[in-house]
């Protein structure tokens, strides 16, 4: 089936006491909101994942994510976090191949491919991000940049771990800068990143892969976004860190 997802991506914001307010608030504020067909996701620094996480118990409809994970799966890696442990906080989700571990973190789509291994075997469904910088955009070759990030990133899985897959769509240009891609220009991606799949996994699985928008999401045009055919919600940076703006792009689906 294919939901309907917002996903908050708190970056390197919130303490876990401040996460724990934000969430109190946000459930608070949806706690009459049908759900159904939904996912809420809070992506929160790993430091506040267990915290969150005990915050949102069982409460359906909703869960936690990290941003990140290692591509090893323990021992020692000084300063990394694995799979397990992310998981063993109560965490569902993990954030994989963000623009900003891309560009800052140097991961590569090779690194990407083993992160959702990872992710996949402790059992979290990675939120895998895509997305082209300015430059491609300008020179017409941002197919090909989101193509080889899909293709090397997440190909190699087997149909049945893919299923598991959920994709962001998040050009660069327009994270953190207020600049939004038209819905039309992210329609017409995410019908690629679509086709991409089913070409790979056929028509039911293509159906089915829930695929986001991210850059600069905001209740003013979650609408019109989250309206076109082939967006199935939003990965959302600075509008999710105030309960109201999250609130307000959630009563936008
Ligand atoms: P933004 O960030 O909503 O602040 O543009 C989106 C993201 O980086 O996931």
């Amino acid at each position: 089936m294919r939901y309907k997802i917002i996903a908050g991506n708190w970056k390197m914001n919130t303490t876990p006491k401040e996460g724990v307010d934000l969430v109190t608030e946000v459930l608070e504020l949806i706690k009459s909101t049908d759900l159904t067909g939904t996912k809420i996701v809070f992506g929160t620094p790993f430091v506040s994942l267990l915290a969150v996480a005990e915050s949102v118990g069982n409460t359906p409809g909703v869960y936690v994510a990290s941003q990140n994970i290692s591509s090893y799966d323990g021992g020692a890696y000084t300063g990394e976090t694995s799979a397990n442990m992310i998981s063993a906080c109560g965490a569902k989700m993990a954030i994989i191949g963000h623009s900003e571990r891309r560009e800052y973190f140097h991961e590569t789509n090779a690194i990407l491919a083993t992160k959702a291994d990872k992710a996949i075997g402790s059992d979290l469904t990675p939120i895998y991000c895509c997305g082209e910088v300015l430059a491609d955009r300008k020179n017409d070759s941002y197919q090909t940049v989101i193509q080889s990030q899909i293709e090397e990133g997440l190909f190699h899985l087997s149909a049945e771990d893919f299923a598991n897959v959920v994709i962001a769509y998040e050009p660069v240009w327009a994270i953190g800068t207020g600049e939004t891609a038209s819905p039309e220009q992210a329609q017409a991606v995410h019908a690629f990143i679509r086709n991409l799949v089913k070409s790979k996994y056929g028509a039911e699985i293509a159906e089915n892969v829930s695929i986001l928008y991210g850059g600069s999401m905001k209740p003013t045009n979650a609408k019109e976004l989250i309206g076109m055919p082939d967006i199935d919600g939003g990965l959302i940076g600075g509008a999710s860190l105030k309960a109201a703006d999250f609130v307000g792009i959630i009563n936008a689906i």
